[in-house]
């Protein structure tokens, strides 16, 4: 009798314990759908924004100068847009947001921060980069465009456009070539036109916490969302990631030649760098001129009085420079996020994009534009001559494929799952998300 009591107690408890699982467990699935739904409505959203809003005054009051109301329907704009190149059916778009965790909706959407600075001829290779941004990232983008006087309107006229469903992804804004402290002609001497401007983005761009500088000949092959988590892996003291400008210091530029001071063993490129600008902008930077340090804003102009003529790079040699006194301060990331002919053209040393495939490519050298190393060419022109609303597999990857096949016999063509096997990772990704959303059939 009493064994019966018992089994029937637990019997019971198991079953209130089951009850209570499913409707935890339903309860966990539930509320992102719901959330959606409210989203739509104004009111919710409206206190969404808000919460965004507030988010973005610590954050930057660049979105701010959005109303609070456009914001709103630019959102919501936003959430019609899956990723460009599926022909998105927006009634079943809530479902896949609905899958999504609650917290992505309930904290809001963090943007991402893309800088890049274009003078004379680059305006068609800027577009290219600012599209493959574009094409796979998942958050949305602004991008910070530094440009020479007749390329400012060109760009503006060329991004207006471009597909809603794209611009319903990205901001922008426009800005003039400036420079705050010394000699403007000076620094724009200093380089290739105008590439010292980065070096004044943090002084420049206040609003704005944290950004990734590119140069124009970049393109991702990748969602530039993987990059930006970099920026939460800084522990407390790192305000910048780069990769290392070479891989082998026997062949490396920096620990062969470099008359000044550099970072680590074969110094660090500067064409794809991560800034956390609050941080650099709240910092003392050691230096070999001021004990106790200097502010970023303060330092550049003495900086580069002390090693003008001992630099070959320009601004990149100064950064080399700075965090050669501050290397607590520099997080390196690896080659395949900032891959370069020459990590294929006397051989192949970038042992990360062997292993997983180059997540960003760097095509300086002008190799995009002359027939020197065809496999950077190819992935250029496969992106430059994507058609945007096209199916991404079908005009982007199956092309690419095909035309890579015909560089293998070139010094970089010739391992070709170092160019193909992260992009074909990514649109295989997007594909299957499609397929998944879909094939899914209507449930219950
Ligand atoms: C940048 O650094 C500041 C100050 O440490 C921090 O509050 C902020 O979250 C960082 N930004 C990112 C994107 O990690
Ligand atoms: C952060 O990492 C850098 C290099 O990886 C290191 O030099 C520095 O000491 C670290 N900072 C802290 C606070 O651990």
């Amino acid at each position: 009798m009493r064994v019966n009591c018992k089994i029937v107690v637990i019997a019971v408890c198991f079953g209130v314990f089951l009850l209570l699982y499913f409707f935890g467990g339903n309860a966990a699935d539930e509320p992102p759908l719901k959330e959606v739904e409210e989203d739509n409505s104004y009111q919710s959203s409206y206190e969404l924004g808000n919460k965004v809003a507030s988010k973005l005054i610590i954050k930057s009051h660049d979105e701010l100068h959005v109303p609070p109301k456009q914001q709103l329907t630019e959102r919501s704009k936003e959430r019609k847009v899956i990723n460009i190149g599926r022909n998105v059916n927006a009634k079943s778009r809530p479902r896949a947001d609905a899958r999504r965790p609650v917290s992505r909706h309930a904290r809001g959407e963090e943007i991402m921060h893309l800088a890049v600075v274009t003078c004379g001829n680059r305006l068609d290779e800027t577009l290219t980069m600012v599209k493959s941004a574009l094409l796979f990232s998942i958050k949305k983008i602004k991008f910070h465009i530094f440009a020479e006087d007749p390329l400012a309107s060109q760009f503006e006229k060329e991004l207006n456009q471009w597909p809603r469903a794209v611009s319903a992804k990205f901001q922008y804004s426009i800005y003039p070539i400036t420079f705050s402290v010394g000699n403007a002609e000076e620094w724009k001497k200093l380089f290739k036109p105008c590439a010292a401007q980065r070096l004044f983005l943090p002084v420049i761009l206040k609003e704005v916490d944290s950004l990734l500088y590119v140069d124009t000949d970049v393109l991702f092959l990748r969602p530039m969302d993987a990059i930006w988590a970099f920026l939460k892996a800084f522990n407390s003291t790192q305000l910048a990631a780069m990769a290392p400008e070479h891989e082998i210091p026997k062949i490396g530029w920096y620990s062969r030649f470099a008359r000044h001071p550099f970072y680590g063993v074969t110094g660090v490129n500067s064409g794809v760098m991560l800034m956390n600008l609050t941080r650099i902008r709240s910092t003392l930077f050691e230096n070999s001129m001021i004990p106790g340090g200097l502010s970023w804003e303060n330092l550049l102009h003495p900086l580069y009085q002390k090693y003008k003529n001992h630099i070959t790079w320009g601004d990149q040699d100064l950064l080399n420079i700075i965090f050669h006194y501050n290397p607590e301060c520099i997080y390196i990331f690896p080659c395949q996020w900032n891959y370069r002919p020459d990590h294929c053209m006397y051989g192949s040393n970038c042992k990360g994009a062997e292993d997983e495939g180059v997540s960003i490519l760097h095509g300086n050298r002008g190799v995009y534009h002359d027939d020197k190393q065809p496999a950077f060419k190819v992935v250029y022109d496969a992106i430059h001559d994507f058609p945007f609303e096209d199916n991404l597999f079908q005009s982007l990857f199956y092309p690419l494929q095909t035309k890579f096949l015909e560089t293998v016999n070139t010094l970089c063509g010739r391992l070709p799952q170092v160019f193909l096997k992260q992009v074909e990772k990514t649109m295989r990704t997007m594909y299957e998300k499609k397929v998944v959303h879909r094939g899914k059939p209507p449930q219950k």
